[in-house]
Formats: C-alpha cells, structure tokens, sequence
C-alpha cells in the first residue's frame, strides 16, 4: 500500500513538471537505425559498422552537404553502442567501436552546429541484447548523458513490462529534468501499449515526453510505409490532438535515399510526414545519395511547411472511390497545405476537385506554389473546378495561402 501511494505521488509531481522548452516545431536529423541496424562488423564494414566513424562522417556529410543549414541538426546514435557498465555502474561504449568515447562524438557534433542523440532501453537490454536501464539505473544513466553532453534521448521499451513502463518512462523525464541540461526526450511507451487509449494517455505522454513512437518499426519498404499510414489515418481523432509544439507523434523513419522506394514513392513519404508533423529523421547513407533523392529531402518549401510555428498536425480529410486521398495540414498566417495522394497502380490519374469541396471556406481566393514543380498557383477560387495528374503512389503537394483583399 505505501508503495503504491510512493509510486502514486510520483507520477503526479512529474506531470506537473514536464515542459523543457524543446522541439516547438518537429525534429529533423539522421538516426542509424533503418539503414544501419545493428551492424557491428567493423572487421568486414568498417565504412558501415556502428561505430564513431560512422557518426563522424554523417556529421561531416550534415554539416558540408546543406542538411544542418536547412534544419537537420540531430545526428542521433540508435542500437548497439553500449559495451557494459563500469565498476560503478556508469555505462561505457563499446571500447573497439567508440574509443574515444560519446563525449567526444557529442563535442565533434557540437563543433559541427549539430546535436547528437543517443538510445537506451528502459529493460535489463535493449531490443538487440545491450545492457539496458532498468529502474533502479535511470538517474544514473540520465546523469551520464547530461555529463556527455548528449541533447536527446531516445528510450526503447523491449524487455520491459507494462509496470516498469508507466514508471520508468515518467521517472527517466523527471531524471534528464533533474540533469539540469535539456534533453529531448523520445519514449517509445506507446508503441509497446498497442498505442491506443484506455492504455495509452496521449496527455500524460505529451506531459512527459517531447516525441513518441506510436506504432511499429519502419521497414525498407512501400508495404511497410502504407501500413504506418493506414494505422495513423484510421486513428487520427485520437493522434491528431495529441500533436503539437514540443509534442509529437512518430511514424518512424523516412526511407529516402534507400532500397525499398521508387522516386514518387520517396516524395509520397517526404509530403505524408510533413502533412502529420512527424521527426523528419532520415536513415541513409548521405555519402552516397544520389541528387534526385537530395532534392526531395532539401525543398525548401516542405521544410518551411514542416517547420511551420504552429505545429498543428494534418490530416486526412477526403477519400474518393478512385483511391486518391487529400491530407491538409493547417499552416499559420491563414496558410495550407494540401497532399495529393495516389494509392492507384495504374497510370497518372486526372482528379477533379475544388476548394470549396475539400471544405475551405466559400468566395475567398488562393494562391500559392505547387512544391515539388514549383509551378506558381494564383487567382484560385474556392468555387474553381481544378484538376491534378497524380502519379501511382505519387502525390502533388499545394501550399496556398489566401490572397491579400486590396485596400
Ligand atoms: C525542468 O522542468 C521545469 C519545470 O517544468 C522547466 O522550467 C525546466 O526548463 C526544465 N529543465 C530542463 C533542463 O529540462
Ligand atoms: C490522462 O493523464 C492526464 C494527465 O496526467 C490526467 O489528468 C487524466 O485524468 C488522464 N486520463 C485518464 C483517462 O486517465
């Protein structure tokens, strides 16, 4: 019984305390997870291994190639860095890996204009068979990443039970407050609670989390993206709200820039995550990426949509029977965007619409850009009958902003 009131008393002072000022629009950076895995086979890999190296030349490629000056500042470190626990229980890198340990990838990343995030997993190991934090190692380990200089977290939930989730999570956000430096803090709570209420408290995770994965792990492929999406689409009267400034839902990686996409299937995942708010991490080899993939990561306009100051997550809000779907995220100074979605596998597809029936307000006029053609939009009405070509798997993104009436 007193434990319970201990645990009980807990909770509620942490609620009280979340709010570090972080992530007001949604992250973008590069994590290792998608592309890299767990790859520790520096012998054989070493360009590919998780290893210091890795995260050197990711850096080096963030900072040289436009990434970092167009928002991609977080360079963050997934599974498979840990080497164990010392004498005092502190946990160390892999000393073959990382010689010279995380705080001089953090100082390098630093040098660089970058943040650099780490992965722990709140269990006895982490979903690959590291050491873990279990509870009794939360503060601790919240300590030494303040002391490394990491900037964000990101807590996995493999090998844990239910129980030592709803404490361990708001107790890891009460320790990296207590650090005193301000870490984001990424949970993958409700990914491993089926991701839905009654089990899963959007307001309690936003309280004490600045991002979350809701639902499963991304894989390399189209299959994969689709199923993320249809899972965020049929639940967005729930996910939707859960969004905003320093609070966000996380579908998982993007995938540009490897295996498993066709060119408008890259597009379709880079306009549909920005349309949901969602981290933009990538997980690529930015030392190989080919041009077409780099334009569709570096357009300008779709970071300025996803960085937008409202941070107002979009979502779907028509459905035809010829399988296309128009995703609106509301922008700020009365602005918008719209997506144009094909999940047709046939030919270029002539949709026919207006404004007024996709719900924006009657007798206003439009204009803005096409994002990805840069074809200028002007003197659009809310009453015109418009027609897009939408590619297979493909989308045509609008932002439009209503024009100025003459005074
Ligand atoms: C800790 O929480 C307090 C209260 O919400 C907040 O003002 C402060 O900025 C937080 N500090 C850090 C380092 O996150
Ligand atoms: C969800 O969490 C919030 C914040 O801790 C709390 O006020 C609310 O009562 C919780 N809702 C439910 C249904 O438990």
């Amino acid at each position: 019984m007193l434990q319970k009131t201990v645990l009980l008393l807990a909770l509620v002072t942490q609620v009280l305390m979340l709010e570090n000022g972080l992530l007001r629009t949604p992250p973008m950076g590069w994590l290792a997870w998608e592309r890299f895995r767990c790859n520790i086979d520096c012998d054989h890999d070493p360009k590919n291994c998780i290893s210091e190296r890795l995260f050197m030349e990711m850096a080096d490629r963030l900072a040289q190639d436009g990434w970092r000056d167009l928002g991609y500042v977080y360079i963050n470190i997934d599974d498979c860095w840990i080497g164990g626990r010392d004498a005092k229980g502190r946990l160390l890198p892999d000393p073959k890996r990382f010689p010279h340990g995380i705080a001089f990838l953090a100082d390098y990343a630093h040098s660089l204009g970058l943040k650099l995030g780490i992965y722990e997993d709140l269990g006895k190991m982490t979903c690959m068979g590291y050491p873990g934090t279990t509870l009794d190692k939360v503060e601790l380990d919240a300590e030494t990443f303040a002391e490394w200089k990491i900037d964000m977290l990101k807590l996995d939930g493999c090998f844990s039970t239910a129980k030592e989730r709803a404490h361990g999570y708001p107790k890891m956000s009460a320790a990296l407050n207590a650090t005193g430096r301000p870490i984001a803090f990424a949970c993958s709570w409700p990914a491993y609670e089926g991701g839905l209420p009654p089990k899963v408290n959007y307001t309690l995770i936003a309280n004490i989390c600045n991002l979350w994965r809701n639902y499963d792990d991304i894989q390399d492929s189209w299959k994969s993206v689709l199923s993320i999406l249809d899972w965020f689409v049929k639940h967005q009267d729930i996910l939707q709200p859960a969004a905003g400034p320093g609070h966000w839902n996380d579908p998982d990686m993007l995938l540009i820039g490897n295996f498993g996409l066709s060119f408008e299937e890259s597009r379709a995942q880079m306009a549909l995550w920005t349309v949901l708010a969602a981290p933009l991490f990538m997980s690529t080899d930015l030392r190989t990426i080919s041009p077409q993939n780099i334009d569709i990561l570096q357009n300008p306009l779709v970071i300025k949509i996803h960085q937008d100051p409202l941070g107002i997550q979009g979502r779907r809000i028509f459905k035809s029977k010829s399988q296309i779907e128009v995703f609106k995220r509301p922008l700020s100074n009365g602005a918008s965007a719209l997506v144009f979605f094909s999940r047709r596998t046939d030919m270029p597809y002539r949709f026919h619409s207006s404004l007024l029936e996709l719900n924006f307000p009657e007798s206003k006029e439009y204009e803005g850009q096409n994002v990805f053609t840069g074809d200028v939009i002007r003197g659009l009405k809310s009453e015109t009958n418009f027609t897009v070509i939408i590619n297979p798997s493909g989308v045509v993104m609008w932002y439009l902003y209503p024009m100025r009436t003459q005074e």
